[in-house]
């Protein structure tokens, strides 16, 4: 089966500057890659290169076995640690925006029939990540956790193949995320979504991927700590209706992250 995403040999540079070497890794579809590293070790610039926000400086990323085009297509969503949804829309004109621009993109429009169904689509979303009493709220109206599920709903609503999470439940409290845990694993499996999850929670990382990348530097110049790049240094396949795995393996990217 080939891969649904690919990096090949892809390097990130910036200047003089290092940021990722020699990343070669391929996405099944379907699957939930959770990324780990240290801060700076270059996440975020993964997922913009996968978002085709940015171009690598060096090598290919293919999608379907076809180089992805230098845009963010819609099978490709994203929701970051803040998502900055629109504070002047409510939740529910905040996911028929979305629909609005992918089919009217030089109106932002919908009328008639159109818009009618787009608030129908929007309200259905906003259901599914569990909003559907909200959705004439504004933003400063709903908590932390309401604003990522509604995050998550304004990615999901252009149906995308691939969902891109940028530490999406890194602001919220341990009880709220064990909430978001349940949903996004929900919506993994009803939408058939290949997901690739950036975390700084190793914990959080095993408990929802089905694979962990570990991103980190494999050489150091203590001179010129700019020249080398962070690469992938573990991919541990997990499997998610397996036992939970040895605590050892936690161990082992735990102490290669430098935690206690
Ligand atoms: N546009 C840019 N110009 C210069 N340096 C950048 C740019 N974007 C990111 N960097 C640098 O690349 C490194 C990796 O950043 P980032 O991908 O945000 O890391 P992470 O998400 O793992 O914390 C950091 O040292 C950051 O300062
Ligand atoms: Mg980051």
């Amino acid at each position: 089966m080939s891969a649904l995403l690919s990096l090949r040999d892809v390097w990130v540079e910036y200047g003089d500057k290092i940021v990722l070497e020699k990343v070669d890794l391929d996405v099944e579809a379907g699957s939930f890659v959770s990324i780990v590293g240290p801060s700076g070790a270059g996440k975020s610039s993964l997922l913009r290169l996968i978002l085709g926000q940015e171009a690598p400086t060096r090598g290919a990323i293919l999608l379907d076995g076809a180089p992805l085009l230098p845009e963010c297509g819609p099978d490709r969503g994203v929701v970051f640690q803040r998502y900055s949804v629109f504070p002047h829309l409510s939740a529910l004109r905040n996911v028929v925006f979305g629909l609005e621009c992918a089919q009217a993109p030089l109106t932002a429009r919908l009328f008639g029939s159109a818009r009618a169904a787009a608030l129908r689509e929007a309200t259905e979303m906003l259901q599914a990540v569990g909003l559907g009493d909200s959705l004439d709220l504004y933003p400063a109206q709903l908590s932390g956790g309401m604003q990522q599920r509604l995050a998550i709903a304004q990615a999901l609503i252009k149906r995308p193949r691939i969902l891109l999470l940028d530490e999406p439940f890194g602001a919220l409290d341990p009880g709220i995320r064990a909430d978001m845990h349940a949903l996004i694993t929900r919506l993994w499996r009803d939408y058939a979504l290949t997901i690739v999850m950036v975390t700084h929670d190793i914990r959080e990382a095993f408990t929802l991927g089905t694979r962990v990348l570990a991103l980190d530097k494999r050489r150091h110049d203590p001179h010129a700590p700019h020249r080398f790049g962070a690469t992938a240094v573990y991919d541990l396949p997990l499997r998610r209706d397996a036992p939970p795995r040895p605590a050892d393996d936690v161990r082992k990217i735990e102490e290669s992250q430098g935690h206690e």
